[in-house]
């Protein structure tokens, strides 16, 4: 009589384990690297305008690309949107839209109570990169959120790899490099094209990768504070 007894209660003790199901499941990515890229159609005047003026920069102003992540190449004053020149005016209205549509994203991702009514100071400067020159890896330390705007983009010759002269990004979550699983990605590479407007936080590591062949490879960055 025991020895049922006992069979019974190890039959319930079994059923009551199996019972568990799965109630609910969240799967999330923590920590977004807000990341935003935009074309523009129509372009051509206002680029042509601007390639005019950074290869005009260059001769008559002062390179500061020896106090900067640029080896080599042209690195005007960041003081570009201050400029009088129309060119300028218009492309400070396509990167402060651009900024408008960017940081309301970017609050979103990076604060759990977005801040509102807040002053945006912006400030850039123009890039121009021949065949060999290089922009280190670095970051934007006084900023919030930077950018770039391509202005010209050489063709690639044949034979390049596909990466050259393209801007990329590193994973700005340093522990995640720490004992990688097969094929992590580590690295993203863009690949420019003229009219291209690129917004990102400032503190993503970034580089430009040195390219072959003739041409100049003309852009204008950008810092933003708040
Ligand atoms: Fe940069």
């Amino acid at each position: 009589m025991a020895a049922v007894d006992n069979k019974v209660g190890a039959d319930m003790l079994d059923d009551g384990l199996k019972r568990t199901r799965i109630k609910n499941t969240v799967i999330a990515a923590h920590f977004p690297t807000v990341f935003m890229v935009r074309e523009h159609d129509g372009g051509d005047t206002l680029n042509q305008k601007l390639e005019e003026l950074m290869l005009r920069l260059e001769k008559e102003t002062t390179n500061i690309a020896s106090r900067t992540s640029n080896i080599g190449g042209y690195h005007s004053e960041a003081n570009f949107f201050s400029r009088k020149e129309p060119e300028v005016a218009a492309l400070r209205d396509l990167v402060q839209q651009a900024l408008d549509d960017y940081v309301p994203n970017f609050l979103a991702g990076n604060c759990h109570v977005p801040p509102t009514n807040l002053r945006m100071r912006l400030w850039g400067w123009g890039i121009n990169m021949r065949a060999g020159d290089i922009n280190f890896q670095h970051v934007h330390p006084d900023a919030k959120v930077s950018g770039v705007y391509y202005v010209s983009v050489p063709p690639l010759p044949s034979g390049s790899a596909a990466e050259e002269g393209a801007i990329m990004f590193v994973d700005p979550r340093p522990r995640a490099h720490m004992n990688r699983v097969p094929n992590q990605t580590t690295e993203i590479t863009l690949q420019p094209k003229p009219g291209m407007l690129i917004v990102f936080p400032a503190y993503y590591e970034h580089a430009v990768i040195p390219f072959r062949g003739p041409g100049v490879r003309i852009c204008i960055a950008f810092n933003a504070n708040m």
